[in-house]
């Protein structure tokens, strides 16, 4: 099963919940790999696994085959990092298919769950990521300015479903990095319910709260179940990763 965690905004919390989601996954006893997609490449720095040989980069331009790309973090969990480069792959691939190398790459994984982070944009490397994709997540901040660009974002996936990959189904969105005791927060998930509903997407009942915890374990390259098992953020990625295997059942 093949999950990418998308957005067209920065900030949103989709590398965390990338990492937390995998890990928690790892921690059920599944076998995991976590892709990072982004050029920017936080989750290969929050993992700590920075120049190594290869890169999802080697992948997409089918210079290697997976299992020489991967590395492994701990036991059950493997990623195949990110590569500055990758900016720029649109000029690098110019084949027809090129929207596909990341699919063709993925058949017959060995991997139980395969995570895909993706960069805030709708490129080539979103497409790749789409194309391969079983589940979509769509974390959002209960913010207005998270909600714009939702309807384009959708629309994007709707196509990318339509044209490439009909099993692509969106599994849900959820709000992340959530701050409880605000009004504000307030008001804005009723309004994003209302936003989400329209276009049909399931909303999921786990909301990540904010938590500092968070933050010093990812500046500590380690994850929040190490980290600080019993805070805020731990509890609801766990909430998350049951109602996930929950509603694939
Ligand atoms: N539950 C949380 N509590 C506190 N900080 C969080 C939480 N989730 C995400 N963050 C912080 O929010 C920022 C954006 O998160 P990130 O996962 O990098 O978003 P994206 O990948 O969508 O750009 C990061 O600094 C991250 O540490
Ligand atoms: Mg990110």
């Amino acid at each position: 099963m093949i999950f990418s965690i998308g957005n067209q905004k920065g900030g949103v919390a989709k590398t965390t919940t990338t990492h937390s989601l995998g890990f928690g996954l790892r921690n059920f006893g599944y076998k995991v790999l976590l892709i990072d997609l982004d050029p920017q490449g936080n989750l290969t720095s929050i993992i700590g696994c920075e120049k190594k040989e290869f890169s999802v980069l080697n992948i997409l331009l089918n210079e290697v085959i997976l299992e020489k790309a991967v590395i492994q973090v701990e036991e059950n969990i493997d990623i195949l990092i990110s590569d500055p480069l990758l900016y720029n792959v649109e000029s690098k691939i110019n084949m027809a298919g090129k929207e596909y190398r990341l699919r063709e790459a993925l058949v017959a994984n060995k991997y139980d769950y395969v995570l895909i982070d993706t960069p805030p944009a709708m490129n080539l490397l979103t497409i790749n990521a789409m194309v391969a994709t079983d589940r979509l997540l769509i974390p959002l901040l209960a913010d207005t300015l998270s909600l714009e660009g939702l309807n384009y974002f959708y629309e994007n996936v709707s196509s990318i479903k339509k044209y490439y990959n009909q099993d692509l189904e969106i599994l849900g969105v959820f709000f992340a990095n959530f701050k409880e005791r605000t009004n504000i927060s307030k008001k804005i998930t009723e309004f994003t319910t209302q936003v989400i509903n329209d276009l049909n997407i399931p909303l999921l009942k786990t909301k990540i709260r904010e938590c500092t915890a968070m933050k010093e374990a990812q500046l500590m390259r380690k994850d929040i179940y190490t980290y600080a098992k019993t805070s805020n953020a731990s509890t609801d990625y766990l909430s998350l990763v049951n109602e996930i295997l929950e509603s694939l059942k």
